[in-house]
């Protein structure tokens, strides 16, 4: 069974739907860990559902967390899912999982992305752009903050009157989905 370790740093509601993909058998894998840079919900919804959750504080390991965090993921991991995690990965760790790390972003990347754009504040760029559309994407990580290959997007139609946050409840409900049916198919090598 592929091993899947899931990164987080807030509500996680991304996370729920890899517990649940998981738990239907959408995704067949082992959520072998849940590892988050500070007390948030997320961490919460691992231990509701019995996943052994791990909490490195980015506080306490500043210079170090990349390193701590690699020290909790076997080898063996198959992937690495990066759902709201905020703190950047340093070079050591991309290059030791080259390859296996994934990121969601809440934009058509290479819009709206980058060092310090999360949150609301990326779908108010979107409004601010004037753009008609956005939606989320995938993307292999590497040291490049947002910048990695794109291996999906989904698109969401921005209404005249959509604000940041009903833009991003919108593109989450995609964001779930997506991120579901794409962690599936790179465990089964058919991306
Ligand atoms: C999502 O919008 C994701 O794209 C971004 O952070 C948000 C996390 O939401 N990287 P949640 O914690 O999964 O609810």
């Amino acid at each position: 069974m592929p091993k899947l370790v899931v990164l987080v740093s807030g509500g996680g509601t991304n996370l729920q739907a890899i517990i649940d993909g998981v738990n239907q058998k959408v995704i067949d894998a082992e959520l072998i860990a849940v590892i988050a840079d500070r007390e948030c919900f997320g961490l919460e919804r691992a231990r509701l559902a019995h996943i052994p959750a791990h909490l490195v504080d980015r506080k306490l390991y500043r210079p170090e967390l990349s390193q701590k965090i690699s020290e909790l993921i076997p080898d063996d991991c198959d992937l690495i899912v990066l759902a709201g995690f905020l703190s950047i990965l340093n070079q050591q760790f991309i290059q030791r999982f080259e390859g296996k790390i994934i990121n969601i972003h809440p934009s058509l990347l290479p819009k709206h992305g980058g060092a310090g754009m999360w949150g609301l504040k990326v779908h108010q760029a979107a409004i601010d752009a004037g753009d008609t559309e956005s939606g989320c994407s995938i993307h292999f990580v590497s040291e490049e903050v947002d910048g990695g290959a794109i291996i999906a997007q989904a698109k969401v139609a921005i209404d005249v009157d959509d604000t940041a946050e009903s833009l991003q409840s919108k593109v989450l409900a995609f964001e779930h989905k997506l991120l579901v049916s794409v962690i599936q198919r790179l465990l089964t090598k058919s991306v």
